[in-house]
């Protein structure tokens, strides 16, 4: 496979997972284009035009060193020059791909967090509160992410010669999807039956025996779970903690959460609203898995480092 299909094949799967629907991605894209078209030709210059044909600011090629045949991909969940390094040390790496975004994807990927406001919906929680509630916060994101040093490690891929891709909300797509579908396909009485359920993904499986298994941040074993919302895995990062509030009063009883914040916890703990963290870099994994098992069947070797458990669920 070549870079180019590669990157093509991750936005096509995440487009698939996304909670929005294809149809959803398209209606989307076709307002983005329409709104570039009223642009003038100063402003058309300033636009961001790879987001006229892909959905998700944080996944991104950053840069291709050499456009050949890719047979070994270096994978992390974080991607610093010290792991371009071990690139080089470990050699015949023919690309680079980090989860977390980088570059025009990190200082972008405020832009993913959209998603989340109809994911919400979708839950019942009325689209203006949704759209109100994250529209303060991805502008807070926005601002967080402005100060990093974007291009560090792209810098360092390009000084060795590597090509480097991150790929972020596709991954997160596939997380939420999955963990969304498992739940819904089993009954769920109490939060223990939900981690239980959560345990027997071979990713938290792993992180488990490093003491960061799935946990109940907020509620007991004991509590019911209602009405369960994967609202928590995809789009970026954390949505605003005014929303959990919300959540209780459209009905639901429990959100699954890759991480939470202690300002997030807290507002939920007010809200009533039960919260189980699946784990960071595990639901990571998870998605990342679910991707790669594409290059795999493709006869791409992966190799793992930074954090990432590779499990491969192609049949052998
Ligand atoms: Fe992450």
């Amino acid at each position: 496979m070549t870079i180019q299909e590669i990157f093509n094949t991750a936005i096509n799967k995440g487009i698939e997972a996304d909670f929005r629907g294809r149809e959803g991605i398209e209606k989307l894209l076709a307002r983005k284009r329409e709104k570039f078209e009223n642009l003038s030709t100063e402003k058309k210059e300033e636009f961001n035009k790879d987001s006229l044909n892909n959905p998700y600011s944080d996944s991104q090629i950053l840069h291709i060193a050499s456009d050949k045949d890719i047979k070994r991909i270096l994978v992390g969940i974080d991607i610093e020059p010290a792991e371009v390094l071990l690139a080089k040390e470990l050699g015949n790496i023919d690309l680079i791909i980090s989860h977390h975004p980088l570059g025009k994807g990190l200082a972008n990927f405020y832009e993913v967090m959209e998603l989340q406001c109809d994911a919400l919906n979708q839950y019942g929680v009325p689209i203006n509160v949704a759209e109100g509630l994250m529209k303060e916060r991805i502008s807070e994101v926005a601002r967080k992410y402005n100060a990093s040093n974007h291009q560090r490690t792209i810098d360092a891929a390009k000084l060795l010669n590597f090509s480097l891709m991150c790929l972020h909300t596709v991954c997160d797509n596939l997380a939420a999807k999955f963990l969304k579908d498992k739940i819904e396909q089993t009954k769920l009485e109490r939060i223990e039956d939900l981690i239980r359920l959560l345990k027997e993904i071979p990713e938290y499986r792993e992180a488990m025996k490093i003491g960061v298994g799935p946990k109940i941040f907020v509620g007991s074993e004991e509590n019911r779970c209602g009405k369960i919302a994967v609202t928590e895995i995809t789009g970026g990062t954390e949505g605003s903690p005014k929303l959990f509030e919300k959540m209780t009063q459209a009905g639901l009883g429990t959100v699954v959460a890759m991480h939470m914040s202690e300002e997030h916890k807290k507002e939920a703990e007010i809200a009533n609203l039960n919260v189980v963290v699946a784990g960071h870099i595990s639901s990571d994994s998870l998605g990342v898995n679910l991707l790669l098992d594409e290059f795999e069947k493709q006869g791409i070797e992966i190799i793992p480092c930074s954090g990432f458990t590779r499990i491969s669920r192609v049949e052998k």
